[in-house]
This record gives C-alpha cells, sequence and structure tokens, in this order.
C-alpha cells in the first residue's frame, strides 16, 4: 500500500512542466469535423505521438533522470525494464543528461522500438515476457552494474515518472481552458497506469468537473478489475496489439491515484484499435501505434452506448505513434475469421487452419502465438466457435485439417470481420 507521503501532488506536476519547459516538446491539439459529426460531440486530440522519441514517455523519464541529477546530485547509470517506449525515453532522457542507460527489454518488443532504443544510447538486456518476471531479471542485472550514482526508474510506478506525465493533462486543460474550452470527459489509455495518474492530478487540480475515463484492452482488463475490486488484481500478460498495455497490473502509487480520481474504466477490441489506426491514418494524416488508438476507441464506445451527452467536450489522448511500418500494415489489413466447427459424435478435438497461400508477411509470434512461418495456425481445441486471426486478409480461403485423432468434420462458416 502506497503511504500518501510518496504520492506526487499537482505541485510536482507543475514542478515537472518547469523542468520539461524547452526540453520537451509542447504538443498540439487536433480536432476533426468527420469524426465531430459522425459522433455527434467536440472532440480535441492530444497529439502524444509528436512527442519527443515519439510519446509521452519522454516527459517523465526526463523529469526523474533530471531529479536525480540535479541540486548538486551526480547521477551515473539508469537501471529500467520497458516493452519499449519508456526504454527509447529512458535512453534519451539519459543520453541528454550525460548518463549511461542498461534497459531490460522482453525479446518480442517491436523490433523498431529495439533499434531506437539502441539508436538513443541504451544498452539493452533481453528477456522472456511470458516465462520471466521483469522484477526478478532486474535484480539480476542490477546485482552487475556499480551501485554508486545507479537508480532504477521504473515505466510507470513512480513519482517523477507520473509527475512527468501529468504535464501533458495541464498542457491539454490550459490550452483548451485559454480558448475557454472545458473538457468534459478526457480519455486515456492504461497500462500501468502512470500517464493517467498524472492526468488526474492535472484534471483534479484545474479542471475538477472534467471525468477521467481509462481505457484498456479487452485482453487485459486489470485495472478495471482493481477499480471494481479495491485492490491491485494481477493478470497473465495479455496477448492484444497494444504493447503500450500489456501490463499485468497497476502500481501502488498510481492505482492509489486512480481510485481517487479515475471516474470509470472501459475496454476495447483489438478490432476496435486497428479502426482507429486506419481512422488516424486516413483522416488525421497521423500514425498512431496501436496503444495510442485505446483513448479515440474508448470514446466511440461511450458514444455508441449512449453514455455520453450529444456536443459534450471529449478530451483523447493518442500516447503514440511508435509503430513499425512492416507491422503497421499487416495491423491494419489483419482479420478476424469467425469459425464454427460442427463436430461428429465428440466436442472434443483439435483441429488446425492453414492458409492456402503463402502468407506475404512472416506472422508476428506475439500476436499469432501458435502460427508458424507460413501462417500455420493450429492446435485451437474445440468445442464452440473460435477466432483465428490471420495477418493479411488471404485471397483463398483458409484449409482446416482435422487433428490427430479427431473424430469431427470440420465445416468451416467463415466471415471475416476486418
Ligand atoms: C504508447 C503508449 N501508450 C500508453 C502506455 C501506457 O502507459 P502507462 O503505463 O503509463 O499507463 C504506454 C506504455 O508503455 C505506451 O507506450
Amino acid at each position: 500500500m502506497a503511504a500518501d507521503g510518496d504520492l506526487p501532488t499537482y505541485q510536482d506536476v507543475e514542478y515537472a512542466s518547469t523542468v520539461l519547459h524547452g526540453v520537451a516538446h509542447h504538443t498540439r491539439i487536433e480536432t476533426s469535423n468527420t469524426l465531430d459529426t459522425e459522433l455527434g460531440v467536440k472532440v480535441f486530440v492530444k497529439c502524444e505521438n509528436m512527442q519527443r522519441m515519439g510519446a509521452f514517455k519522454f516527459r517523465g523519464a526526463y523529469n526523474s533522470i533530471n531529479h536525480y541529477n540535479s541540486g548538486g546530485k551526480k547521477l551515473r547509470h539508469v537501471l529500467t525494464y520497458s516493452s519499449g517506449n519508456h526504454a527509447q525515453a529512458i535512453a534519451l532522457a539519459s543520453t541528454l543528461h550525460g548518463v549511461k542507460s542498461t534497459i531490460i527489454m522482453p525479446k518480442d518488443a517491436p523490433p523498431l522500438k529495439l533499434k531506437a532504443t539502441q539508436s538513443y544510447g541504451g544498452d539493452i538486456v533481453y528477456y522472456d515476457r511470458y516465462k520471466e518476471k521483469r522484477d526478478e531479471v532486474a535484480e539480476r542485472v542490477a546485482k552487475t552494474l556499480p551501485t554508486e550514482g545507479m537508480i532504477f526508474i521504473p515505466p510507470y510506478d513512480h513519482k517523477y515518472v507520473i509527475a512527468g506525465q501529468g504535464t501533458v493533462g495541464k498542457e491539454m486543460i490550459e490550452d483548451l481552458q485559454s480558448k475557454d474550452i472545458t473538457l468534459d470527459y478526457l480519455f486515456v489509455c492504461v497500462g500501468g497506469g502512470g500517464l493517467i495518474s498524472g492526468i488526474c492530478l492535472a484534471a483534479n487540480a484545474l479542471s475538477p468537473k472534467t471525468k477521467v475515463i481509462g481505457v484498456e484492452p479487452e485482453a487485459g482488463n486489470d485495472a478495471q478489475q482493481s477499480l471494481q475490486q479495491g485492490r491491485i488484481i494481477t493478470i497473465e500478460t495479455p496477448h492484444t496489439i497494444a504493447d503500450g498495455a500489456q501490463t499485468p497490473h497497476l502500481g501502488e502509487l498510481t492505482f492509489a491515484i486512480m481510485k481517487r480520481h479515475v471516474s470509470q474504466i472501459i475496454t476495447v477490441t483489438d478490432e476496435d484499435l486497428v479502426r482507429d489506426m486506419k481512422f488516424f491514418g486516413e483522416r488525421m494524416k497521423m500514425v498512431v501505434e496501436p496503444t495510442g488508438c485505446l483513448g479515440l476507441a474508448g470514446l466511440r464506445k461511450m458514444v455508441q452506448n449512449g453514455e455520453i451527452p450529444k456536443q459534450s467536450n471529449c478530451g483523447v489522448v493518442i500516447s503514440g505513434g511508435n509503430v513499425d511500418m512492416m507491422r503497421y500494415y499487416p495491423d491494419l489489413n489483419a482479420c478476424r475469421y469467425l469459425c464454427s466447427i460442427q463436430c461428429g459424435d465428440t466436442n472434443l478435438g483439435e483441429f488446425s487452419v492453414r492458409l492456402q497461400e503463402p502468407s506475404l508477411w512472416p506472422p508476428d509470434p506475439q500476436l499469432y502465438p501458435r502460427a508458424g512461418p507460413a501462417g500455420f495456425v493450429g492446435g485451437l481445441t474445440l468445442p464452440g466457435a473460435c477466432h483465428v486471426l490471420f495477418p493479411m486478409p488471404p485471397i483463398l480461403p483458409p484449409a482446416f485439417t482435422a487433428g490427430v485423432g479427431a473424430t469431427y468434420a470440420p465445416t468451416p462458416n467463415l466471415s471475416i470481420r476486418n
């Protein structure tokens, strides 16, 4: 349980904004008539995909490193773990401070994020996120580094990280208030909760009537469960294209702030994220990574459910834009087949699905964990219908094969939902 004394306050957010002034970009707020007309509300989009290193994470990383490397303190080495954007942020912010950085990253992190982390000057140590606990890996690595002037800066559960991320909310609310606009709702993605808790501090101080809504992937709704149950719930690392939100649990600090200030957490599907990656690309001319689409997808869902009054002022934070172009295209074109299999005299057995044409793109093992090099998806256990996600829309329909010993004849009924 986090003691109140450890929690960042709005004063910490204000201080962070002086630290970041002239270092981080003051990102712009975009609007879209198409979106407003479609949703019947006024949408304001804060573009942190245009932030240095491509995500809001730069704010928290720079603010934290500055804290340990100022006022007579001299930092030599920063250690952290991250699935991508915090890694790049720590690598860049460390280099800007003349400090070394070591970053523990999942070996299946998007290649773009691995490459960028190295190019900003970070040393990477790889781990298997589905088999190893990253805290344990961090402890092991920490023992190999000199202790003098070394600090561990976690991705979200940290006073100065949260305060830095809070400057996103401060800037957004102040920019809109200078035009006499008050947000009724603010939709923010949730991984470990660093961004949303920082934003909550700003919203609570500057615009207390604004409802801050958290959005997370349906595959990993630990934050929603945690707020509902009043304790931090830990889940298995979720399989979702929102790689920035694959966190198994909230932090103690972030949970303490969120339970006070977050109005509600909602979930969206990977298909919702793909739809909004397309929307941002086609209509607003912006490359947004899947996690960065959570906010807009959440707003759409609540509008569709009739939960947002017409003409409300709705803020949406795009948290980042770091997506491999090799992955952007297949993600946008991924299609999901609904396969209903009719069984013979038993409901148990296995079947496999194979693309009849060679896939142009090697499937991403994180997204298609059962996929082999030619798009083979196998070993799904019946009964019932199941979804099979292919990286590309196949021209020929997939071939279905009964598994060894299975007594049923699968009759696929395919529908493409793109
Ligand atoms: C683009 C992007 N959005 C959102 C998040 C989630 O942020 P937080 O862990 O602060 O909730 C991350 C985390 O890595 C991210 O990279």
